[in-house]
């Protein structure tokens, strides 16, 4: 698949398969194109050429089976309080009132929020903010969660918990996750593969490592510091051209 903005080509003939229920990191400079290849799975940029396949259907255009949590929470609405915002995809579903609640109850569940229900979200934390995204995604039973740096605002400690919390939720919701970041511990902490990608224009899928290690994980273990030291370099030659292009090497 590739990506084009006009005349400008953003992602170069980028293949890559996931099998369903697995966890999948992408990782590379800024700039490079993630973002990019994960609207494409989305749905909201469509590829110059080649397709974005969910099973054996091409993605045409955005679709609630394939739910997207974005890095910020400002696509909550702050005129609705929680249970409200996590019902409204059922709801627009047209499924009938005990199914709305029934799912609105078990994702506000799922992700620890039941007791904040009845809030409006102004009145929650940034990352209790952020679950209430990702309850609002699930509610609407995705086979596909797509997370662009999902949680790149939220501070170290409340990230360590929401990292735990996703894979948990991952586990339990059984969906297939695309799951872009900066962060390559976080990474190392969740994938089943971690996807790198080279330094853009024309970014293209560097190097696909598979994960290995049994769950829960733990950074300091050896096998995450030798595959965290082998992704470092790979991503750091990356990061170097790219500076490189903007002249600040
Ligand atoms: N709508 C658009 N129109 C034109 N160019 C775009 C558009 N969206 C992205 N680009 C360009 O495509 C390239 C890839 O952008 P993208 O946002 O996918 O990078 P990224 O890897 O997500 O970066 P970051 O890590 O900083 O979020 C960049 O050069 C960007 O300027
Ligand atoms: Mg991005």
């Amino acid at each position: 698949m590739s990506i084009h903005f006009g005349s400008f080509v953003a992602v170069e003939s980028a293949a890559l398969d996931i099998a369903p229920g697995e966890f999948v990191c992408l990782l590379g400079p800024s700039g490079c194109g993630k973002s990019t290849l994960l609207n494409a799975v989305a749905g909201f940029v469509q590829p110059a050429m080649g397709d974005v396949l969910v099973g054996d259907a091409r993605v045409r255009g955005p679709s609630v089976s394939r739910g997207v949590v974005f890095q910020s929470s400002e696509s909550l609405f702050p005129w609705l309080r929680v249970r409200q915002n996590v019902a409204f995809g059922p709801r627009m579903r047209g499924l009938d009132r005990a199914q709305v609640r029934e799912l609105t109850d078990r994702h506000l569940e799922l992700v620890g929020l039941a007791h904040s229900a009845e809030r409006f979200p102004d009145e929650l934390s940034g990352g209790m903010r952020q679950r209430v995204q990702i309850a609002r995604v699930l509610a609407n039973e995705p086979s596909v969660v797509l997370m662009d740096e999902p949680f790149g605002a939220l501070d170290a400690q409340t990230r360590e918990v929401m990292q735990r919390e996703i894979e948990r939720i991952w586990r339990d919701a059984g969906a297939t996750i695309l799951f872009v970041t900066h962060d390559l511990n976080e990474a190392i902490l969740l994938a089943d593969r971690i996807v790198t990608m080279t330094a853009g224009p024309a970014a293209q899928i560097k190097a696909v490592y598979p994960v290995e290690l049994p769950r829960p994980r733990d950074e300091t273990d050896v096998g995450a510091i030798e595959l965290h030291r082998r992704i470092r370099q790979d991503i750091g030659i990356e990061v170097s051209k790219t500076l490189r292009a903007q002249g600040l090497e």
